[in-house]
């Protein structure tokens, strides 16, 4: 099984000083950090691009979660490869199979790697459920792309479940990233779903105590695997 992983989204912190939530997740040891670069086209806000990704990355080795919420990733896959990060997330809405192959190519050349993600009302398409195994992380997300701090929603429960438990019986190390909501009353519902990497905007920055709200988010989620 999979480890429980902590991945902050600085999305959530003062965009002004993007600098500090880095430090703030390295403080807390987090297990890595989420990016969220949204374009104003796939989803109604825009955040930051690979300058900015690039900028952050000589403060720490943590692996770098670029969560990828843009219309043209294809566009895009090199220069955030440039940027340094370790993970890129490709939204399924936007691609078929034949356009993952590509971009899959693309980074697997470079040694880093793929994952996708759904928006809480899109299924895992065919294609997707296919390739399953070249993804190295599955993001569900549980509020719809564009803003840090809104509720999760619940009803992704069951999917998060079906796609965690069609990962484990095909025997596949994926990740199960949850997106979006993700809260200490929360976190132990998630994993009992099948989730193991949590993000967390607001669940970590909006505390009082940033650098203490990612033990706290870890340790609810392991609470959650232990037998009662
Ligand atoms: C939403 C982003 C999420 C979000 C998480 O578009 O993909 O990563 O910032 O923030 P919280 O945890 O506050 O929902
Ligand atoms: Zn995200």
């Amino acid at each position: 099984m999979n480890g429980i992983r902590i991945a902050p989204s600085v999305l959530a912190w003062n965009l002004g000083n993007l600098e500090r939530a880095v430090e703030i997740s390295v403080e807390g040891k987090a297990d890595q950090i989420h990016l969220d670069v949204i374009d104003g086209n796939f989803a109604p806000n825009i955040t930051f691009g690979p300058g900015t990704v690039k900028a952050l990355r000589h403060l720490t080795d943590l692996k770098f979660d670029t969560h990828l919420m843009i219309a043209r990733p294809d566009a895009y896959v090199d220069k955030f490869l440039d940027a340094g990060s370790d993970l890129l997330t490709f939204h399924a809405e936007v691609l078929d199979g034949g356009m993952f192959d590509e971009l899959h190519k693309t980074v697997r050349a470079r040694g880093k790697e793929v994952g996708v993600a759904i928006k809480p009302q899109t299924d895992l398409p065919q294609w997707a459920a296919d390739r399953l195994d070249k993804i190295s992380t599955l993001v569900v997300m549980t509020v719809n792309p564009g803003f840090s701090g809104q509720r999760m929603d619940m009803s992704v429960m069951p999917k998060l479940q079906r796609l965690s438990t069609l990962v484990r019986e095909r025997g596949l190390g994926t990740d199960i990233e949850v997106d979006g909501g993700v809260e200490p009353e929360n976190a132990g519902e998630v994993v009992k779903r099948g989730g193991n990497v949590l993000v967390a905007g607001a669940g970590v920055y909006a505390k009082k105590d940033p650098v203490r709200a990612i033990s706290v988010l870890k340790a609810e989620a392991e609470r959650a695997r232990r037998p009662t």
